[in-house]
């Protein structure tokens, strides 16, 4: 079967225009490694409603790269060298737009909005009115629904080499979500490595916001057939417990002689594959950690993840109370990436920085509305290093 929870990608009218209808760059394709800007420039140049579909990229001295479309605000490569000094990629996606709209959707590299993650049932109240969304995971929304972030082209612009200015505006009821909300995402490279997004985000009418970036990785290099051997620490001691369909029961449960444990560096596949009620409802690890707070405002780290084979280092920080940790349970092997392999079951990961699944109808958890007046603001650095 065709991953379980993943919806099928809509059709959003996208008129590809012809390779080559573009100018071509001057950038020589070898000035970045295994990333080749003039395909890539090619494979992404398009239009739909009026509105242009580009690539951007990003690059520093260190060898680094990142490749960012406007449709979705999707990393679609991203190039840090291993221990060895080869240029790895270690994101998940394809090396063209038509394969983001013609297979079906995972995410790959995606910004995610109005609401990351699940809201169970489609539905929350604001103010004594009930708002209903588009129901695209089972029973519940999930990710913004079908026309999320994900699935609209950005505004885009690139002040510098190390930049990109992404800005959306999702209109009044868009997927059921109130209030006309003017979205920012920046995507800058540093000299050492580190790929900071932050996120801003203003609204004319009482509603929830929830961003986040939904970057898979595979530390080995993209394509890699597992993740299993990927030695992770999580700063978190307790996660959110999910009933089978991945809404939160309301709990915080410790991760203490769990396979949640992720507190010390453990690989990703020590523990999964115990008898534990959790891993069966997730399937794996699809579970919302809880940051162990801290007392000043301000990134800290959530979570370190390393390749022992390449020495890929990436580490998370974020201002975000809390973060998923997903090991990429929905794969399993139809989707064919840019190296021209299968993603296969666990091939990937994403840590998502975010605040908690279904918060706007739990009311102990940390509040996700946003007012008028009031600006929502969040930031997250995946900081790549060596181990
Ligand atoms: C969710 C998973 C889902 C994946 C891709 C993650 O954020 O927690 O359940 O399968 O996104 O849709």
């Amino acid at each position: 079967m065709l991953m379980k929870n993943l919806s099928i990608l809509p059709v959003v009218g996208l008129a590809l225009l012809a390779a080559g209808c573009q100018s071509e760059p001057s950038a020589p394709a070898a000035a970045l490694g295994s990333i080749d800007t003039v395909a890539l420039k090619r494979a992404y140049a398009g239009e739909t409603e009026g509105k242009a579909v580009s690539i951007y990229f990003l690059r520093n001295a260190a060898q680094m790269q990142v490749a960012i479309t406007n449709f979705g605000g999707r990393v679609v490569a991203l190039q840090v060298p291993g221990k060895d000094g080869k240029p790895t990629d270690v994101v998940t996606g394809y090396n063209n737009l038509k394969d983001y709209l013609s297979q079906p959707e995972a995410y790959f590299g995606a910004i995610i909005g109005r609401y990351g993650n699940r809201i169970a049932r489609g539905k929350f109240q604001l103010d004594g009115t009930t708002y209903q969304l588009a129901v695209n995971n089972g029973v519940n929304a999930l990710h913004g629904g079908p026309k999320g972030f994900h699935n609209q082209v950005w505004d885009a612009s690139q002040p510098d080499a190390h930049t990109l200015v992404l800005n959306y505006i999702s209109k009044d009821g868009e997927e059921g979500y109130p209030g006309n909300l003017s979205v920012q995402v920046t995507y800058r490279l540093s000299e050492d490595n580190q790929l900071r997004i932050d996120y801003e985000a203003t609204t004319d009418k009482k509603t929830i916001v929830n961003l986040t970036n939904h970057s898979y990785f595979n530390l080995n290099g993209d394509g890699d057939s597992t993740i299993l051997d990927h030695v992770l620490t999580i700063n978190a001691d307790k996660f959110t417990p999910v009933d089978s369909t991945l809404i939160p029961t309301g709990i915080l449960q410790d991760v203490k002689g769990t396979p949640f444990d992720f507190t010390t560096a453990k690989a990703i596949g020590k523990d999964i594959g115990a008898s534990d009620a959790q891993l069966k409802n997730g399937l794996g690890y699809d579970h919302n950690f809880v940051l162990k707070p801290v007392a000043t405002a301000g990134l800290r780290e959530a979570a370190v993840v390393y390749s022992p084979n390449t020495g890929i280092q990436l580490t998370v920080l974020t201002t975000e109370p809390a973060i998923q940790f997903y090991s990429g349970n929905f794969l399993d092997g139809t989707l064919q990436g840019k190296s021209g392999k299968k993603y296969m079951h666990r091939s990937a990961f994403c840590l998502e920085t975010q605040h908690y699944p279904d918060a706007p109808n739990q009311p102990s958890f940390p509040s996700t509305t946003l007012e008028p007046g009031k600006k929502y603001q969040t930031s997250t650095v995946y900081a790549f290093g060596k181990h």
